[in-house]
């Protein structure tokens, strides 16, 4: 396991609201180091386990074909407590930074609300009519996160979590690869609760059903992703489930899983199980209906 705690820091600071971050060298290359945040939902979890679903769910992202962060976990200790922290590649350098979904909506004026919010016919509009990058690709990419969030169980992707990489000499801008997936696969779930959620299986039921919700509204309302993915309204939705649904294989994220050790046993099963539900009685289920 790497220990990132005495290795050189820069000054680069990173927003967001989910924990502490810290810019730092390792092998020679700049990463962003995700410290975990406090649990503000489980009082018996002092920490949530956002680091190691910020690590699995990019890493199944990338085993997925939607290019992703490189992310590594390791330990970090402050305040004399050895925490499990994930470190970040970071993604821009010395002629590209980054800018939000949520920037580049703003700079279509007819977008009916600001660059944060998150109605679905206001982000397929901007989508469609944003001039920075090709329409269809970005339109491909959008669905693309949105079904392996479904599958990963995303409650965050809002627009300030997802964006492109904007090239200051050339003017150019690029999709970015995802990052933060923290609020993916329930960070906030420890041993005891892990425990009462596997012997119930409307408890099980429940995290493929009804929650996580996604970040995404429509007419207000945070999409349930269960009953959105298997309406199959939405052909583009359709086709990302498609494209994406046929490249996961069970058996690799398990080997995944079962290699990440700051994963408690329990958490390892948890997770195996879920994912697996999910697949099984989310996107197997549209995908059956498509075809
Ligand atoms: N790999 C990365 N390289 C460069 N910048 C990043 C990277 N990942 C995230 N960022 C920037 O840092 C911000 C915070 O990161 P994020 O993972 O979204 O944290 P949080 O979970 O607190 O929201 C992002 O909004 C983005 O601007
Ligand atoms: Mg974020």
């Amino acid at each position: 396991m790497i220990d990132f705690t005495n290795l050189p820091a820069r000054n680069k600071a990173y927003g967001g609201a989910n924990g502490s971050k810290l810019s730092i060298v390792y092998n020679n290359e700049f990463y962003m180091l995700k410290l975990p945040n406090h649990s503000l939902k489980n009082p018996n979890l002092s920490y949530t386990n956002s680091c190691i679903s910020e690590y699995l769910g990019c890493h199944i992202f990338n085993m997925l074909g939607v290019k992703a962060q490189e992310t590594l976990l390791g330990t970090y200790t402050y305040h004399g407590k050895t925490r499990n922290v994930v470190a970040c590649k970071d993604f821009t350098s010395l002629d590209t930074v980054f800018s939000d979904f949520a920037s580049v909506k703003n700079k279509y004026i007819d977008s009916m609300s600001n660059g944060y919010g998150t109605e679905l016919e206001d982000i397929l509009d901007t989508i469609a009519n944003q001039e920075v990058v090709d329409p269809k690709e970005l339109e491909q990419h959008f669905w693309n996160i949105f079904v392996v969030d479904a599958f990963i169980g995303n409650w965050d992707r809002h627009n300030g979590n997802w964006g492109f990489l904007y090239n200051l000499r050339t003017d150019q801008m690029t999709i970015a690869p995802v990052f933060d997936c923290g609020s993916s696969l329930f960070p906030q779930i420890d041993d005891d609760l892990i425990q009462k959620v596997m012997a119930s299986k409307a408890e099980m039921k429940a995290r493929v059903y009804d929650i996580p919700t996604s970040a995404i509204v429509i007419n207000k309302k945070r999409l349930n992703y269960f009953k959105f993915i298997t309406s199959l309204e939405y052909a583009d939705c359709n086709e990302a489930i498609k494209r994406i649904v046929p490249r996961i294989d069970l058996g690799q994220v398990n080997e995944l899983i079962d290699q990440t050790e700051q994963a408690s046993d329990l958490l390892k099963t948890f997770l195996k199980k879920i994912l697996r539900m999910r697949k099984e009685m989310i996107l197997d289920v549209a995908l059956a209906k498509l075809i």
